[in-house]
């Protein structure tokens, strides 16, 4: 009997070493070694290519660069514009698409919203987690009446599930999850680093081969990350990130690498009971709509990929009533507010140091955009002082250690976005002024260059 090769994988980030070891060399993670079976022998080749006729093997011949002819790809238009906007303008032929996020935020529920709205079109929607029954139910919800051809299929062994491409030739396959699926190529147990990596590669073959394009659902593991060797993502063409607070009902898809688009698109939804919606206009859903200013509100105009929107934050100042204060934030970097609560303390002379400091995120989503840095230490300063700041106002600048005032990118659509939602007044950079045309603009622009500026204004 031939023997079997095995191999250690580290389960966290699957770096692959011939023998067991305590502590990973490339993610310094500790005791997450698990051997796993790599090659059966059994002499066979992958059945991908068992199964069809399309893999003749040939050699590809080198061509000079201009002679290769450009034809713009099809790409498959969906219903969904949010979608569409994330893969850079519909879906390509042929391409890997995986989407990630924590478990019932949503992802079978797009997919399968996606997989019922195409018109015309043949889906396979494959699922190693969910009964029929249970798939009919979600389907009934999101859309009685399927505008597409869907086929829904239980099974979890690729094998299977290429016999059954075969005789059903689909147009788009949605796959729910890639850690449900098993090849019989190898032996370890779905969702390890093996099976995942054969699984995908598979599947990889297939969509290049019958310029299918291919959606996998992963899982993603308790810090963030999707679940199973990096690779994954390396393998695949796109990876959509679908976040949100599950206690919310807004969603964000987001792209982390698009192969054939741009990497910085967001879609936004709105769970509702029959589904997903698109949201179209995510600035007059995020801010509250309040009639007077309260203290500790400010509201910044940030960009989220290529989209201007403005987000509410809100700041509560107290006495800490234990011996080290409390500092906490939701949706934005806590040590990104620590940094800019030093700023408050060293260059403006607040006493913060005995203050518990909480910060809030309107709607459950999450900021990187540095631009609401001034918008957060007004709501900071505004709670601290009790003092409220106009609802008329808004903010888009960077602060910088010096208690300097940055420049931001796009400050133009950022501008006219808050002109468009009735704002007065906006504060920017000074060094944002340089080339923008203020007469454009019916709203009043600030221009501030450093953080007292600011609180002279508001609260002088
Ligand atoms: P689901 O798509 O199953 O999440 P995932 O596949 O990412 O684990 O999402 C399930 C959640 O969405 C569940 O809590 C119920 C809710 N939901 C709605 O609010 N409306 C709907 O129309 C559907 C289908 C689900
Ligand atoms: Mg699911």
């Amino acid at each position: 009997m031939a023997k079997t090769k095995t191999s250690y994988f580290c389960q966290s980030c699957g770096y692959e070493s011939p023998k067991w070891l305590g502590k990973c060399p490339s993610c310094q993670q500790w005791n997450t070694f698990v051997e796993e079976i790599v090659e059966k022998k059994t002499g066979g080749i992958p059945d991908w290519r068992n199964i069809t006729h399309t893999a003749v093997s040939r050699t590809n011949q080198p061509h000079k660069i201009q002679e290769i002819t450009y034809t713009e790809e099809h790409r498959l238009i969906t219903p969904d514009k949010e979608l569409n906007r994330v893969l850079g303008g519909g879906i390509v032929g042929g391409s890997l698409v995986l989407i990630g996020g924590e478990p019932g935020i949503g992802k079978s529920t797009l997919m399968l919203q996606l997989a019922l709205t195409l018109p015309k079109i043949k889906v396979l929607y494959v699922s190693g987690e969910e009964s029929e029954q249970q798939i009919k139910l979600r389907a009934e919800r999101i859309l009685s009446s399927p505008l597409s051809d869907c086929y829904i299929l239980t099974e979890t062994s690729t094998q299977n599930i290429f016999k059954q491409i075969e005789v059903l030739e689909p147009n788009i396959v949605v796959i729910d999850s890639i850690q449900t699926l098993h090849s019989a190529h190898i032996e370890s147990t779905p969702g390890s680093v093996s099976q995942v990596r054969e699984c995908t590669a598979e599947l990889l073959r297939f969509a290049k081969e019958s310029n299918t394009p291919v959606f996998l659902i992963g899982h993603i593991t308790k810090d963030g990350m999707i679940a199973g060797p990096k690779i994954l993502e390396h393998m695949v063409d796109t990876v959509l990130q679908f976040e949100g607070d599950r206690h919310h009902v807004y969603r964000i898809l987001r792209a982390i690498k698009n192969r054939f688009g741009s990497a910085s698109e967001l879609g936004i939804y709105e769970m509702q009971g029959s589904g997903l919606r698109e949201v179209s206009n995510p600035s007059e859903i995020l801010l509250s709509l309040r009639e007077e200013a309260l203290s500790g509100v400010t509201v910044s105009a940030t960009m989220e990929g290529m989209r201007p929107m403005l987000i509410e934050t809100q700041a509560l100042v107290s006495n800490s009533p234990y011996g080290t204060p409390q500092r906490s934030a939701t949706g934005f970097d806590t040590k990104r507010m620590n940094m800019l609560l030093a700023v408050l303390e060293k260059r403006c002379g607040f006493k913060l140091g005995a203050k518990d400091v909480f910060l809030n995120i309107a709607g459950g989503i999450k900021i990187e955009d540095p631009s609401i840095d001034l918008g957060l230490i007004a709501a900071i300063i505004s709670s601290h002082e009790d003092i409220p700041i106009s609802h008329k106002i808004c903010f888009a600048a960077e602060v910088g250690l010096s208690g300097e005032i940055r420049a931001v990118t796009r400050i133009e659509q950022r501008i006219a976005e808050a002109e468009k939602l009735g704002f007065e007044q906006i504060f920017i950079s000074k060094y944002n002024k340089k080339g923008l045309d203020l007469s454009k603009f019916q709203i009043a622009i600030q221009t501030v260059a450093k953080v007292e500026e600011v609180f002279e204004l508001l609260f002088g």
